[in-house]
């Protein structure tokens, strides 16, 4: 059944925990599945910056056998001169996976509605869902299993980070802890489909503005930075209105004395983060930016073998 990865809710519990099996077993083995040999074309199209996403689904489609081929901001008509629908449709008939970077949430559900191959997220201003496997498998790297293990998360929590580790940890079974500022809170409605998912996998949801809270007894801490791709002109107003949000060497001492502090880059030192944090020994990522490469290529082996075009057991 054709199948798309557009919200971390997209995939269950149990499909989370098995894309994650298998990015442990592609990250041994890089090159035992080759799902796009052919080579078939996979399509990355970019409506906003990118260093990791665009590394780690080249070089990922790469080893798969695929041809990526990476669209930068402006290059197709997309959005400007054709519509979403239409793009969908064109698309599909050439390539065998669509991988769209962009604004609004409502494209990559638009686009994901009208196409015949699978569509992924990879960074919407709602969601970052392939960021959030990535972390997951980082996590279990260094903690073994996820259920039980508390997350805090400090800073812009109505970001597009936020929404994705609220619903994405909760499914993995996590405590997920969100601290930010009044007026930069998740959007109820996101908050109510992780506390929907949480109920499922036994996990809990606190939504604070009280940094302390989020952080005692954390077992992972992270943060994102304050101003989002498309909020360059706030940037001001948010410098100060996030400031007791900064994960220093104080909040770290809150959580646990051997949790790990996460962050997806681009990081800016002296803002969400301090130096001695993000560059201590408690830090891990450049783990996580690593595992994108590994378990997007599980995302995406698991997308095509669900949509019938690969067989995971022959390897065909
Ligand atoms: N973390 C992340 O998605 O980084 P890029 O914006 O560089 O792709
Ligand atoms: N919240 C950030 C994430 C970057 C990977 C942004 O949208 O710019």
């Amino acid at each position: 059944m054709l199948r798309h990865f557009l919200r971390d809710t997209d995939l269950t519990p149990s499909e989370q925990s098995e894309v994650l099996g298998l990015a442990d077993r592609v990250k041994a083995d890089r090159w035992a599945h080759r799902p796009l040999a052919g080579p078939q074309t996979a399509t990355v199209i970019f409506d906003k910056t990118s260093t990791r996403t665009r590394f780690s689904f080249a070089a990922g489609i790469a080893d798969l056998g695929g041809q990526p081929l990476v669209v930068n901001p402006g290059e197709a008509q997309l959005g400007v001169k054709e519509s979403i629908s239409d793009t969908a449709k064109v698309l599909s008939r050439m390539v065998s996976l669509i991988v769209w970077r962009t604004f609004a949430q409502s494209g990559v559900d638009e686009m994901a509605e009208h196409a015949t191959v699978p569509v992924i997220n990879a960074l919407s201003d709602e969601y970052h869902p392939c960021q959030i496997l990535a972390d997951l498998m980082t996590i279990r790297e260094h903690k073994g299993d996820t259920r039980g293990l508390s997350f805090a998360y400090l800073g812009d929590a109505a970001n597009n980070m936020a929404n994705s580790y609220l619903l994405g940890m909760v499914t993995a079974g996590m405590d997920v802890r969100i601290a930010g500022p009044e007026g930069y809170l998740p959007d109820p409605a996101v908050v109510e489909a992780a506390e929907k998912r949480a109920e499922q996998t036994g996990a809990a949801v606190l939504v604070t503005t009280d940094p302390a809270l989020a952080l005692e007894g954390a077992d992972v801490v992270c943060t994102d930075t304050w101003i989002s791709m498309g909020q360059e002109d706030e940037k001001g107003d948010r410098a100060e209105v996030f400031k007791p949000y900064t994960v220093d060497r104080a909040a770290m001492e809150r959580a646990e004395p051997d949790a790990v502090f996460m962050h997806c880059l681009p990081a800016y030192r002296g803002c969400e983060v301090t130096a001695e944090v993000i560059d201590g020994p408690q830090s891990v990522v450049f783990d996580e930016a690593e595992n994108r490469l590994h378990a997007q290529k599980a995302l995406m082996i698991w997308l095509l073998a669900q949509a019938d075009r690969y067989d995971l057991d022959t390897g065909r």
